[in-house]
C-alpha cells in the first residue's frame, strides 16, 4: 500500500490533543492540557468542552507545523468518536467532520480504549509489539478492565471494576488527602518517599477478574476521619507513607487478577494501556513477573500513556488499510463499547 498519512484527533475527556501519522511512525503528536479543572477537584464537563473550543484549531496547527506536513498531505482524519464526556467529544467529532468535508477526505472514527490498547503498535512504543493473542490491563480514570486482544479488532474484555475505576480511586483518595486534581501522579511521586507497609487497607474480595475499588476508598476515609479526630495534622505528618500504603494497594488489587487471568489463559504477553500505565509502581510490577512469570511485557512510553492523539491516529490508519470509514452524518457517542 502507498504511504499513508493520517491526522488524528482526540477530545474525550480533559485534553486537546492532534497527531500526525505516516505509515505507523508518529510525526507529532501535540496535546493541550486544561488545568481550569485542577481547582474544582475533578472535570468540569461544561469547562471541558468550552477549552476544547479554544485549544482545537492552535493544536491542530502545532501538530502540522511539527510534523511538517501540509493540510493537502493527508489522506484521512481519524477521531475520538467515544466514549466520553459528550460535549467534549462534540467539539473533536464537528471539527473533524469539517475538515474532512474542506479537504474532501475518508473519515474514521476510533473507540478511544481501542486506542489505549492499540498504540502498542506505534512504531516506537515497543520494540517490538505484541503478538496476538495478548492480554491488556487497561486502566484510565474512567476504565479498569482486562482485556484479551484476538486481532486488532477482536477484542473481549474478560474482567472489569464494577465501580470505581482505578484512575478514579487514586483520584478520590488524593482527594481526601487533599492533593489536587489528578491526583494519581502526585500520589505516585510522593510514594516514592514513603514506606508502604506503613499502613494496611481492607482489599476486596471478587469473583473472577472484576474489580471494585469503592471499598478501599471507603476505608481509606473512615481511617482518617479517625485519625484526624486524634491528631488533626495526622495527614500532613504521614502523607508520604499514606500515599506509598493506597498505592501499594491499588496496585496489588490491579496486579492479583491480571496475574490470574494470565495463568488461567495461558497468555503471556501482557501489556498495560491508558493513564494509570504511567504509575510507576505498576511499572515495576510488570518487570518483576517479566522475570517472575517469564511474561513478555508491554509498557507505553509516557506521552503514549495519559489521553493523546497518536494512539487515536494509529487506529485511524489501521482501519485505512481495510477501507473501514465513517459516514459524514455520524454522531459523537457518550458510550462505546470495545
Ligand atoms: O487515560 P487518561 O489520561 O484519561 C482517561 O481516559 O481517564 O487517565 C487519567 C487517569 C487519572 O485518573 C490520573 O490520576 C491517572 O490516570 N494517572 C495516574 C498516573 N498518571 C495518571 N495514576 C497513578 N499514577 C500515575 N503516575
Ligand atoms: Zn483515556
Amino acid at each position: 500500500m502507498s504511504e499513508s498519512i493520517i491526522l488524528g484527533i482526540e477530545s474525550s475527556c480533559d485534553d486537546t490533543s492532534a497527531a500526525i501519522i505516516r505509515d505507523n511512525k508518529i510525526l507529532s503528536n501535540i496535546a493541550a492540557n486544561q488545568e481550569i479543572h485542577n481547582e474544582y477537584g475533578g472535570v468540569v464537563p461544561e469547562l471541558a468542552s468550552r477549552a476544547h473550543q479554544q485549544n482545537i484549531i492552535p493544536v491542530v496547527e502545532k501538530a502540522f507545523s511539527k510534523a511538517n506536513i501540509q493540510q493537502n498531505d493527508i489522506c484521512a482524519i481519524g477521531f475520538t468518536r467515544g466514549p466520553g464526556l459528550l460535549g467534549s467529544l462534540l467539539v473533536g467529532t464537528s471539527f473533524a467532520k469539517s475538515l474532512a468535508m474542506s479537504l474532501d477526505v475518508p473519515l474514521i472514527e476510533v473507540n478511544h480504549l481501542q486506542a489505549h490498547i492499540l498504540a502498542h503498535f506505534i512504531e516506537d512504543a515497543n520494540p517490538t509489539p505484541p503478538t496476538f493473542p495478548f492480554l491488556c490491563l487497561t486502566v484510565s480514570g474512567g476504565h479498569t478492565m482486562i482485556v484479551l486482544i484476538k486481532d486488532y479488532f477482536d477484542m473481549e474484555i474478560i474482567g472489569k471494576t464494577i465501580d470505581d475505576a482505578a484512575g478514579e480511586a487514586f483520584d478520590k483518595i488524593g482527594k481526601i488527602f487533599d492533593l489536587d486534581y489528578p491526583a494519581g501522579p502526585i500520589v505516585d511521586r510522593l510514594a516514592k518517599e514513603g514506606n508502604p507497609d506503613a499502613f494496611k487497607f481492607n482489599k476486596p474480595r471478587m469473583e473472577g477478574y472484576d474489580y471494585s475499588f469503592s471499598g478501599i476508598k471507603t476505608s481509606v476515609l473512615y481511617f482518617i476521619q479517625k485519625e484526624v479526630r486524634k491528631n488533626p495534622d495526622f495527614i500532613k505528618d504521614n502523607l508520604n507513607d499514606l500515599c506509598a500504603s493506597v498505592q501499594k494497594s491499588i496496585i496489588e488489587i490491579l496486579m492479583d487478577k491480571l496475574e490470574k487471568a494470565s495463568t488461567d489463559l495461558n497468555v503471556k504477553d501482557v501489556a498495560i494501556a491508558g493513564g494509570v500505565s504511567a504509575n510507576s509502581s505498576l511499572r515495576k510490577a510488570m518487570e518483576d513477573n517479566r522475570e517472575k512469570l517469564g511474561w513478555n511485557i508491554f509498557i507505553p512510553k509516557f506521552e503514549y500513556t495519559t489521553d493523546n492523539a497518536a494512539m487515536i491516529a494509529m487506529v485511524a490508519k489501521l482501519k485505512y488499510e481495510r477501507g473501514e470509514f465513517t459516514d459524514i452524518r455520524t454522531t459523537a457517542t457518550a458510550k462505546y463499547d470495545l
